[in-house]
């Protein structure tokens, strides 16, 4: 399988993941600014975000830029022609001149295609609304094959739990088509009322071979779990529905981890957490606790995009050769709360 665009988890089969991580391997000591790498030097990123974004549209930038390559940006509608009415067909074709690869991000389901329709420059979606989040799956993927072979684990058979928003959440929607390219998982998704999962998708998980299990509580107990992956209620997708179903207990904290998770549970979330004190999201009094990987899990998301540029751009062997170290001062952690077996030097 080539990869022209990432539009969606459809556009990837085992293989092409494989070779995705093993790019992203190669790309770790450059990722954890050990050695520098200038494999697309003289490339340049347009990084184009029409909705709001901290980590992917930084961590893109940053994969670009630690790959040796240049970013150009538009954040928003308001500074990009599109609020004279210019069309996406247009945006991308007159971009493409400008950039060697596209990242977009856009409120609309689908929008992000039509932008790859105009281009033969590659596209990479960076979230298309309610649609999907393939990028963000590939890092969820990584880090869970990254925590789970320090705990001699493997995703085939996995119990995994995913909580929260399943119906909006563009993340959980890309990472279950991904997990159900594995064998015999046991998910169990638990969704406040009129916030489920798309029946489409758990559909292609049962046909798949895979057991599903829905919840409206995440009171009842949760046995022998080894992923439990929390996200933010979309409020802004919202329309019309009621978070009344959203209540204190959906809250993922200390507590839920201590009382129905084991001590190998891995916990992720694709970040932000809603740190509203009424927000039910995920707490913070578990950020220290080893089981919580979702810092790990935003810093893969360096490696894994540095991987999907080299691959799409076709300098992903230029990784393999030795590179040159970097010089200048860097922390061992990165942060106070990061676990004892976490630091750059891994
Ligand atoms: C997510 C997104 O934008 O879909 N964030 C991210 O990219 N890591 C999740 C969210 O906004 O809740």
């Amino acid at each position: 399988m080539k990869l022209r665009h990432l539009l969606s988890t459809d556009d990837l089969d085992p293989d092409a993941i494989e070779r995705l991580f093993a790019v992203a391997r190669a790309a770790e000591p450059v990722a954890r600014r050990r050695k520098v790498c200038r494999a697309l030097e003289g490339a340049v990123l347009g990084n184009l975000f029409f909705e709001a974004s901290t980590r992917t549209r930084m961590s893109f930038a940053a994969a670009f830029c630690r790959l040796g390559g240049a970013v150009c940006d538009t954040t928003g509608f308001t500074f990009s022609s599109m609020a004279k009415g210019e069309s996406i067909h247009d945006t991308s074709r007159v971009i493409s001149g400008y950039v060697d690869v596209l990242v977009v991000r856009h409120p609309e389901r689908g929008a992000v295609a039509q932008f790859a329709q105009a281009t033969h420059v590659p596209v990479i979606n960076g979230g298309d609304g309610p649609g999907e989040h393939p990028s963000q799956a590939l890092l969820d993927l990584y880090t869970l094959g990254n925590e789970f072979s320090r705990l001699g684990r493997r995703i085939d058979g996995a119990h995994v739990a995913l909580i929260g928003d399943l119906k909006y959440g563009r993340t959980v929607h890309s990472l279950v088509k991904l997990l159900s390219l594995y064998r015999g998982l046991r998910f169990t998704l638990i969704a406040p009322p009129g916030l489920e999962m798309p029946a489409g998708l758990c559909e292609l998980a049962a046909r798949r071979g895979h057991h599903i299990d829905t919840r409206s509580s995440l009171r009842q107990p949760l046995h022998d779990l080894d992923l439990a992956y929390a996200t933010r209620i979309q409020r802004e997708r919202f329309t019309g529905e009621q978070t009344a179903g959203y209540t204190p207990e959906f809250r993922v904290d200390k507590a839920f981890l201590d009382t129905c998770c084991g001590p190998q549970t891995v916990l992720m979330h694709p970040l932000p957490r809603d740190s509203a004190p009424d927000a039910n999201d995920l707490g913070t009094d578990l950020d220290s606790d080893p089981r919580t990987a979702i810092f790990r899990q935003s810093d893969s998301g360096v490696a894994v995009r540095m991987a999907l540029f080299a691959t799409l751009l076709g300098v992903e062997r230029q990784l393999q050769r030795p590179l040159a170290d970097a010089t200048w001062r860097r922390p061992r952690r990165l942060g106070p709360s990061d676990a004892p077996f976490y630091t750059l030097d891994d």
